[in-house]
């Protein structure tokens, strides 16, 4: 039985015992020419990143750490879209394998009841305004028992294992991954951003809610609408404006 049902995405794959950050050797696969749908993958990462300068915790054998090489051919400024679309492609895949009912969080944290399950990392590099490669990397954490979190991610932390009740098949996973990922890659080229869209908010655990957005322009309380058509989070604020926000970090409240 064929485990990997795509076209391109995932079938070039590198697998590495080690690696300081999958996001460098996609990087580094995709300066020598790599095609779309090049995938690496770490059993354990020395220096995995988060967003916003923010280290990734990845022990050995215990997640999926992995990194995707893309060639979108579009302006800078659709990449918004992007990291969304990889979030409903990561939240489905989770969904049909393992039964974990994540949601997301914008732009694109899968958690459950709060807690955060994966955290995607989008990466481009550009050339006048117009996108050479982007590097989409997943963070899933799979296996992770309680005790191996450190303590100041206890209580923000959640697996798959801890949430399922029992060890989920990481290969499965990713070739789930792979196949949500390239049939909504395809679909996005084709219809555009409104599909996926669509798909987004069903599976947001954002909208609806008081949140505030710490954006770098400083924070921004309101009332998460929707998202716009450029992939950017509307929010209402107390005196009635509909603010877009285009990359911040969420914090919902009650
Ligand atoms: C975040 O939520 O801050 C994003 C985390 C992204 C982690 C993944 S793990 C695979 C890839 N390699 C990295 O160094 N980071 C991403």
């Amino acid at each position: 039985k064929k485990t990997l049902k795509t076209k391109t995405f995932g079938l070039k794959l590198d697998v590495l015992e080690t690696s300081v950050s999958t996001q460098e050797e996609a990087r580094e696969l995709a300066e020598a020419g790599a095609p779309e749908g090049t995938l690496v993958v770490a059993e354990e990462q020395t220096g995995g990143k988060g967003r916003m300068g923010r280290k990734w915790f990845s022990p050995k054998g215990k997640g999926i750490w992995m990194s995707l090489v893309l060639k979108p051919a579009q302006p800078l400024h659709y990449m918004p879209q992007l990291t969304l679309l990889t979030g409903v492609a990561v939240c489905r895949a989770v969904r049909r394998v393992t039964g974990v009912m994540a949601g997301l969080k914008w732009p694109n944290d899968l958690l459950v009841d709060g807690r955060k399950i994966c955290g995607i990392l989008l990466e481009s590099a550009a050339e006048d305004e117009y996108v050479r490669y982007c590097i989409a990397g997943i963070g899933i954490s799979a296996n992770l028992d309680a005790e191996d979190y450190p303590d100041e991610l206890k209580p923000v932390a959640t697996s798959l294992k801890i949430e399922a009740g029992e060890a989920i098949d990481r290969v499965q996973l990713i070739a789930a991954v792979m196949e949500e990922f390239e049939a909504l890659y395809d679909l996005y080229r084709q219809e555009g951003f409104a599909p996926i869209a669509l798909l987004w908010e069903a599976l947001s655990v954002t909208l609806g809610k008081q949140v505030t957005v710490y954006t770098a322009a400083g924070p921004v309380t309101g009332h998460a609408k929707k998202l716009d058509h450029s992939g950017a989070l509307t929010i209402v604020t107390e005196d009635g404006r509909e603010l877009p926000v285009f990359s911040g970090d969420v914090e919902l409240r009650r």
